[in-house]
C-alpha cells in the first residue's frame, strides 16, 4: 500500500477557557500522499486553522495538543524537541497562515523580512539568502524591485505573492496553505492560486489547501477532507465527493454553492455548534435531514465506503479506517 508523505492520526487540539476545554479539533485522521493537493473544507469555525496549525505546533496558549500523532517521515513530529521541529518546519513543511498578507511587518522592507526569515532555518550567508529571496520572488512572478519594497507599497494580491514566496523560498516538500488566496478579488485569487500550482510542480510540492471555496477545491484538489464540528465527515477524490455527496453534511455545503441552475443557494439549516458542547452522537444530527434515532446517540466513525472514500454517517455501513 502507497506510503503517506504526512499522517494525521487522531490529532485534538483544544484550547482552555473559563467554561472549560473548547474541542475544536477533535480526533481527526488524515493521510496526505506525495505531490497530491489535498483540500479540507467546512464551516467557518469547525477547526480548520486549529488542525493546520496544530500538524505545525504553531498553537499558542490557550490552545494546545491534547493527544494525537503527526508522522512525517517516519518519525512523530510530536515527538521532536522545538529545536528539531523547527528545522522540519518551513524548510520541509512548510505554511501559508491565514491572512498571510497582513502578517507582513509594515515597518520592514520585504527584503529584511524574506532575508530574515531564511537565515534564522539555514546556515547560508546573507547574499546567499538574498538571492534565495530574488528567485523566490521571481517563481511567483514578481518583479526584483518588490525586494526593496515595503508592504504597504504593495497591492493585496502582491503582498500574499509575498508571503507565497517566503513560504516556498526554501523549496519544502509539503505546504499547508490555510485559506491562501482569498481577500482578494477573483481574477487576483485566481492568479495566485496559479502560481502555486505552478510551484507544486517546478519544486515538486505536495499542497494542503484549507479554503472556504468549495469552487478552488474543484479546480485544482486531487483529494478533500470534509470537516464539521471538530472531525473530518467525508474524505475521498474531489471529483467523486462533487458528483456523488455521501454525507448529508457535504451535500448541504454543495448545495449552499451558488449557480445559475439554482437562482438561490440552499443554507444548511440551523447554526454550527460550539466545540464547548458538541450535541452527543452525530454532531451533524440537529441540522440534518436525513436524522434517524441513532444520530442522536452515537458517533458515528469514520468508515471506508469504497476505495478511496470514507463517510461518518450511519446512514451508510462501511469497513474502518486504514
Ligand atoms: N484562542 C481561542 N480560545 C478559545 N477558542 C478558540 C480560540 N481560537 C479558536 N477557538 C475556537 O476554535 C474553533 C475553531 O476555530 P478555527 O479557527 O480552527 O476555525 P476555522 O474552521 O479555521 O474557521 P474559519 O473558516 O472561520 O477560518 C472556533 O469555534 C473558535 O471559537
Ligand atoms: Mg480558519
Amino acid at each position: 500500500m502507497k506510503e503517506p508523505l504526512i499522517e494525521i492520526r487522531d490529532l485534538r487540539v483544544y484550547f482552555r477557557t473559563i467554561y472549560g476545554d473548547a474541542r475544536s479539533t477533535d480526533g481527526v485522521s488524515l493521510k496526505i500522499f506525495e505531490n497530491e493537493v489535498f483540500g479540507i473544507a467546512g464551516e467557518s469555525g469547525c477547526g480548520k486553522s486549529t488542525l493546520v496549525e496544530g500538524v505545525l505546533r504553531l498553537m499558542k496558549p490557550p490552545g494546545y495538543i491534547k493527544s494525537g500523532e503527526v508522522i512525517y517521515k517516519g518519525k512523530n513530529l510530536f515527538e521532536l524537541t522545538e529545536e528539531e521541529f523547527n528545522k522540519i518546519r518551513w524548510k520541509e513543511i512548510a505554511y501559508i497562515p491565514q491572512g498571510s498578507m497582513n502578517s507582513l511587518n509594515p515597518v520592514l522592507k520585504v527584503e529584511e523580512q524574506m532575508i530574515d526569515a531564511i537565515l534564522s532555518h539555514t546556515d547560508t550567508s546573507k547574499e546567499e539568502a538574498k538571492q534565495i529571496a530574488l528567485e523566490a520572488l521571481d517563481s511567483v512572478g514578481l518583479p526584483e524591485d518588490v525586494i526593496n519594497m515595503y508592504p504597504h507599497e504593495l497591492s493585496g494580491g502582491m503582498r500574499q505573492r509575498v508571503c507565497i514566496a517566503m513560504s516556498t523560498c526554501l523549496k519544502p516538500k509539503i505546504i499547508f496553505g490555510d485559506e491562501p488566496v482569498t481577500a482578494l478579488d477573483v481574477v487576483m485569487q485566481k492568479l495566485n492560486l496559479q502560481t502555486i500550482m505552478h510551484l507544486k510542480e517546478k519544486i515538486g510540492l505536495t499542497v494542503v489547501m484549507v479554503a472556504h471555496d468549495m469552487a478552488w477545491h474543484a479546480e485544482v484538489c486531487d483529494r478533500m477532507a470534509i470537516m464539521y464540528a471538530g472531525k473530518v465527515v467525508e474524505t475521498g477524490p474531489v471529483e467523486e465527493i462533487f458528483l456523488n455527496p455521501l454525507h448529508p453534511y457535504t451535500e448541504g455545503l454543495l448545495n449552499a454553492v451558488p449557480s445559475l441552475k439554482r437562482k438561490f443557494a440552499k443554507s444548511i439549516p440551523g447554526i454550527a455548534p460550539s466545540p464547548l458542547n458538541w450535541p452527543p452522537g452525530c454532531r451533524f444530527h440537529p441540522r440534518c435531514y436525513r436524522k434517524m434515532n441513532i444520530c442522536e446517540n452515537e458517533e458515528p466513525e469514520l468508515k471506508l465506503i469504497d476505495s478511496e472514500r470514507y463517510v461518518a454517517c450511519h446512514l451508510y455501513n462501511g469497513g474502518n479506517w486504514k
